[in-house]
């Protein structure tokens, strides 16, 4: 599949926000929504699912190289990682890319992987009837919202999102393109609980301790790597590593304004301290475990 040359295309204005099946999302998420409904699973794929900004890009990778890293290294050094994992919900037409469910049906390699922001509700129903893996990645909610504020910032094809204090009061209230993190994150959890296929792992796990990570993925996935191997991986998977590498840091997308913040951005857990003033953090508290007092997810509470 070629790289779509996107210099040349107009960028976007800022899309607005509308409630879809209960949720704000843009139209890029929606306009092939019969296509993302009916898509068809298979029983080998493994679905990628995040909130947005939760470390997608970084499980993605890891899960690319551990499938595809010595069987096909070319395609790593020559192919963006949107390109070989598709964006399930996405339709970027105004680009001249093909949709998410397109590419993922024009796919050839074995297993399928797919990325998918959806709230577990909205996950088409073939990857339950197909009993497909599913890996989800949960972060913290303070630095989660502070990387989603950056990437709205840079990411034209993303709601203007305002100053801080705007964005911050947006997402307590569950404004922001693919719905409330409280609901996802806890959503996709209750899950867990009744379907033995869904591995959930936390962002702030991965940074503590990556090559535990990638042991706990290939368990899951019933992958045996040696220990070079798994070494080498989580060295290509480091922040510092990935933000060099230009098939993985996103430099590729016309509609990302990197003067503004890379995507790449910072990589660290505990990043909101340096956002949030005492009185957000108090209301932000507040707020958090109104809205998450029905669930037993719990996050670290030493963030
Ligand atoms: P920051 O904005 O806090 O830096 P997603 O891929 O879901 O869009 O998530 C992007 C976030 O994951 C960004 O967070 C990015 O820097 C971080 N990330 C990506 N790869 C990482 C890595 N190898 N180590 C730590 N953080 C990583």
């Amino acid at each position: 599949m070629e790289i779509p040359d996107m210099s040349s295309k107009k960028l976007p204005c800022r899309p607005e926000m509308f409630d879809f099946e209960g949720i704000s999302m843009t139209h890029f998420f929606t306009e092939n929504w019969e296509k993302v409904r009916n898509f068809q699973s298979r029983p080998d794929d493994i679905l990628i699912a995040t909130y947005p900004k939760a470390g997608t890009t970084w499980v993605s990778y890891i899960l690319d190289l551990l499938y595809f890293g010595n069987e096909d290294p070319e395609c790593q050094t020559s192919k963006p990682i949107y390109m070989r994992i598709p964006f399930l919900e996405s339709c970027f037409q105004e680009f001249s890319t093909v949709a998410g469910t397109e590419m993922a049906d024009s796919l050839t390699t074995t297993p399928r992987l797919i990325k998918t922001h959806l709230p577990v509700q909205l996950v088409p129903k073939s990857f339950w009837d197909q009993n497909s893996r599913i890996v989800y990645v949960a972060r913290n909610a303070k630095d989660n919202a502070v990387s989603y504020f950056h990437f709205d910032r840079m990411n034209m094809v993303q709601p203007e999102p305002g100053d801080w204090n705007h964005f911050l009061e947006k997402f307590m209230k569950g404004k922001n393109v693919f719905g409330p993190w409280y609901d996802h994150v806890s959503g996709w959890w209750e899950k867990k609980q009744t379907y033995s296929n869904l591995l959930y792992l936390f962002y702030e796990d991965l940074v503590e301790d990556t090559g535990r990570e990638v042991e706990r993925l290939c368990s899951f996935l019933g992958l045996s790597i040696s220990i070079e191997e798994r070494e080498k991986i989580t060295k290509g998977v480091q922040f510092d590593t990935m933000k060099q590498n230009k098939m993985i840091n996103h430099v590729t997308i016309p509609f990302m304004d990197f003067k503004i913040s890379p995507f790449m951005r910072k990589g660290k857990v505990g990043d909101w301290k340096g956002h949030f003033t005492v009185a957000q953090n108090e209301q932000f508290d507040e707020v958090y475990k109104q809205k998450m007092k029905n669930t037993t997810l719990k996050f670290r509470t030493e963030i």
